[in-house]
């Protein structure tokens, strides 16, 4: 499919993803992006960049996925929908009957609109969070072990979409992010603060601090690798189906956290190890070759010179404030 001369619509477009996404569809050539956000935790700086392009703009009238028929007036003419809006696993955690409303019905509020206005492809950003904690390589059929109000939500999306797509045709793809990193991630996310956590020390000199022996192991990808997921997601011939975004390699905290000394030039700082607190998923790692075979992803950025760019940021954005 071409999204050459599209209109776009990015639901969550503020936020750390969205906003990488919105600055790599500006180089497939589209007529109009509409950013789409409440600005809950998407930021105004995170678009700043994307925003000196005339073809991106915020939707006027509203940003809130809990709105329909607001909804319903951003897609009219919209021929892409890439809903990445959610809130996230601390906060579903913490609010369930906020997790409920947003990640649930406004869920369903933007697959219906979708499907009420004969969008072209709806990609839905879920989350390795549905498969749980499992000590195995995650394949898309892999059983869903979750047991989190988040990965709850990501479920139910998953299949009110296969649903739509079943009753009304609603052509749609479903990706499942394993850990995402990059520049712009925050301190929200809960096994990526860990890395803004390292670099807080490591900046002021002091030992980074891991909780229990480091050996939680995830798989890392990063923010730019995802956001190009999405595009080849969109521009596929699939239509329906969910897919991992991955890398297919396991990294472990304290892997992570050597890695990160040794690129900020600090190896006379040892690390300092406490007692664990709660983690959600100890163990994370995907299989990529459904999405490499059917639309022809794979994860390219190596984990070093990902960190790198995120600590260039920091720097960056240091400078800035
Ligand atoms: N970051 C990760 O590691 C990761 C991993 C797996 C899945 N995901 C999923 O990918 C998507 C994007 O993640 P992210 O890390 O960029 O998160 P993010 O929080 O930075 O982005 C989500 C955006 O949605 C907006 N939003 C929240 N509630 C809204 C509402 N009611 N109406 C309109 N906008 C609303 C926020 O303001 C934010 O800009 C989310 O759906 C998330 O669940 C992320």
């Amino acid at each position: 499919m071409n999204i050459n001369d599209s209109q776009i619509l990015v639901v969550g477009g503020a936020g750390f993803i969205g906003s990488h996404l919105v600055e790599q569809l500006l180089a497939q050539n589209p007529r109009e992006i509409i950013i789409y956000d409440n600005f809950c935790r998407g930021t105004l700086a995170n678009i700043a960049k994307a925003m000196e392009d005339p073809r991106v703009s915020i939707f006027p009238d509203g940003g809130d996925i809990l709105h329909y028929d607001v909804l319903l007036q951003a897609m009219d003419g919209v021929d892409y929908v890439f809903h990445l809006a959610a809130l996230w696993l601390l906060q579903c955690h913490e609010y369930p009957e906020a997790a409920f409303e947003v990640n649930f019905r406004g869920t369903f509020n933007v697959i219906r609109a979708a499907n009420a206005t004969g969008i072209k492809k709806l990609i839905f950003s879920s989350s390795a969070s549905v498969y749980g904690n499992a000590n195995y390589i995650l394949t898309e059929e892999s059983p869903f072990l979750n047991d989190t109000f988040y990965g709850t939500s990501k479920i139910t999306g998953e299949e009110m979409l296969k649903a739509y797509h079943q009753r009304y045709g609603l052509p749609y793809i479903t990706l499942r992010y394993f850990n995402a990193y990059g520049p712009r991630q925050d301190y929200k996310g809960v096994y990526i603060a860990v890395i803004m956590k390292i670099l807080d020390r490591l900046d002021q000199g002091l030992p980074p601090i891991l909780m229990g022996d480091g050996a939680q192991s995830y798989d890392f990808i990063y923010v730019d690798d995802i956001a190009r997921a999405n595009i080849l997601a969109a521009k596929s011939s699939v239509d329906h189906g969910a897919f991992n975004i991955c890398t297919g390699k396991k990294t472990s905290i304290r892997e992570i956290c050597d890695l990160l000394i040794e690129l900020s030039g600090r190896s006379d700082i040892e690390i300092e190890f406490r007692e664990a607190a709660q983690t959600f998923v100890t163990s994370r790692l995907g299989a990529p070759e459904k999405a490499e075979k059917e639309f022809g992803f794979t994860a390219e950025t190596p984990l070093n010179e990902g960190l790198m760019d995120l600590i260039n940021w920091r720097n960056q954005d240091k400078k800035i404030r």
